[in-house]
C-alpha cells in the first residue's frame, strides 16, 4: 500500500509517499523557519501564509520523486492535530481536497504518533516499547502497546523540553531554534560550570516541569550582568543542557524499571540532541534494554512519518470525511474527530 503524507502542524510544509508504512519512497519538506528567526520563534500567520503557498508543490514533488502517479496512491494520511490551527488547516484542507477529488480514502494523523512512527521508518522496531517523545509543544513518556495503542505514563507540567531549550536559547542570545543552538555550542564548554534544580513532582514520579529551570537561566544571566560579571555561554548552555537530559532520562528511567519495558524509543525534534542520543545509549548499555533512535533525517517535522503513522491507522480501520477539522490540542491516546 502507498500513503500519501502531508504535514503542516509548524513551520515546515511537508509530503511523502510510504510504502506499507516502512519504505520511504519520497519526503520532501519545505521550511519557512529562516524567516521566523529574526522574531526568535515561529510567528504562526507567517508560517499559514508560507503553507499556502507551498503545499501544492510539495505535494506535486513528494508524488514525482516516489514514481507514483496519483492513481498509484492508496490513501491520502494528514495530519489534523496538535499543532498551530492556522497551519494545521492548510494540510487538512489540501488533504481532503485531493481525497475527495480522487475518491481515495482520508486518514487523519495524531502528530505525535508521527513522531513514533518516524522509528518504523528508521529501524524494523515493532510495539510494545517505551517511547520518550520530546518536541518543541511536548514531552510524553509512552507506553507504546501497538501501533494505535498509546497510554501517557509522565508528561510535562508546563514547559516542553524543547521549549525550555529554545527559551532558554533566547535568553543567552543564541540563534532560534535554541535547542539546535545550544546542542552546538555545548562540547566547546564545561557542563559542570553550572548548577541547576532538578524539579520533582511529588506523587507523579514520571512528570516533568522544565519552566522552573527556565527562570534559573534567566535569573543566572540577570544576576551575573547585576554583578557586572561576563557570563560563559557555553559553559552555561552546556550545563542547561546537561540537566535538562538528566530529567528526561531519568523519569524514563524510573518508568522503564516501574513498567518492565526493555525495548526504548525516542521521538521528537528533541531527539536530535547529541548528549540525550549519547547519554540514552549509556542508560540502555546498562540496563541491556534495546535503543531505537530515529534516523536523523526524521527527527524534526516531516511527512513521512505521518504516511508510516497514517498506514497503521488506515490498518485499524480509521476514517475521517470532508467534514474533518483541525485542532490545536489533542492527546495523543484519546484520539476524536
Ligand atoms: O518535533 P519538532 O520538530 O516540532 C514540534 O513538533 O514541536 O521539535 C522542535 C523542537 C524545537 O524546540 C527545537 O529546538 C528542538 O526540537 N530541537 C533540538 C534539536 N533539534 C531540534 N533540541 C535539542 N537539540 C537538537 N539537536
Ligand atoms: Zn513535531
Amino acid at each position: 500500500m502507498n500513503i500519501l503524507g502531508i504535514e503542516s502542524s509548524c513551520d515546515e510544509t511537508a509530503a511523502a509517499v510510504v510504502e506499507n508504512g516502512r519504505k520511504v519512497k519520497s519526503n520532501i519538506v519545505a521550511s519557512s523557519l529562516e524567516e521566523h528567526k529574526i522574531y526568535g520563534g515561529v510567528v504562526p500567520e507567517i508560517a499559514s501564509r508560507r503553507h499556502a503557498e507551498a503545499i501544492s508543490g510539495v505535494v506535486s514533488e513528494a508524488l514525482a520523486q516516489s514514481g507514483c502517479a496519483l492513481g498509484d496512491i492508496d490513501a491520502v494520511a494528514v495530519t489534523f492535530a496538535p499543532g498551530l490551527i492556522g497551519s494545521l488547516l492548510v494540510g487538512v484542507n489540501f488533504a481532503k481536497g485531493l481525497a475527495v477529488s480522487s475518491e481515495k480514502p482520508l486518514v487523519p494523523v495524531h502528530h505525535l504518533r508521527s513522531h513514533v512512527a518516524s522509528n518504523y521508518i528508521s529501524s524494523d522496531i515493532e510495539p510494545p516499547f517505551l517511547c520518550l517523545i520530546v518536541s518543541g509543544g511536548h514531552s510524553h513518556i509512552v507506553a507504546v502497546n501497538g501501533y494505535t495503542d498509546f497510554k501517557i505514563i509522565g508528561k510535562t507540567r508546563d514547559d516542553a523540553a524543547g521549549e525550555a531549550l529554545d527559551k532558554a536559547g533566547r535568553v543567552m542570545g543564541l540563534e532560534y531554534p535554541g535547542g539546535i543552538s545550544i546542542d552546538k555550542i555545548s562540547p566547546s564548554g564545561n557542563a559542570d560550570a553550572y548548577a541547576f534544580p532538578h524539579p520533582k513532582i511529588s506523587g507523579a514520579p514520571y512528570d516533568y516541569s522544565f519552566s522552573g529551570l527556565k527562570t534559573a537561566v534567566i535569573n543566572a544571566v540577570h544576576n551575573a550582568e547585576q554583578k557586572g560579571e561576563k557570563i560563559n555561554i557555553p559553559d552555561l548552555a552546556a550545563s542547561f543542557q546537561k540537566n535538562v537530559v538528566a530529567c528526561l532520562l531519568s523519569n524514563l528511567e524510573k518508568a522503564a524499571e516501574d513498567f518492565g519495558y526493555k525495548k526504548i524509543v525516542l521521538a521528537g525534534g528533541v531527539s536530535a540532541n547529541s548528549l540525550l542520543r549519547s547519554e540514552s545509549k549509556a542508560l540502555c548499555r546498562r540496563h541491556k534494554w534495546r535503543l531505537y533512535l530515529p534516523e536523523l533525517k526524521y527527527c524534526g517535522d516531516n511527512a513521512a512519518m505521518a504516511a508510516s503513522q497514517g498506514y497503521y491507522e488506515f490498518l485499524a480501520g480509521v476514517r475521517a470525511g470532508a467534514d474533518l477539522n483541525a485542532y490545536a490540542t489533542m492527546p495523543i491516546d484519546i484520539v476524536k474527530f
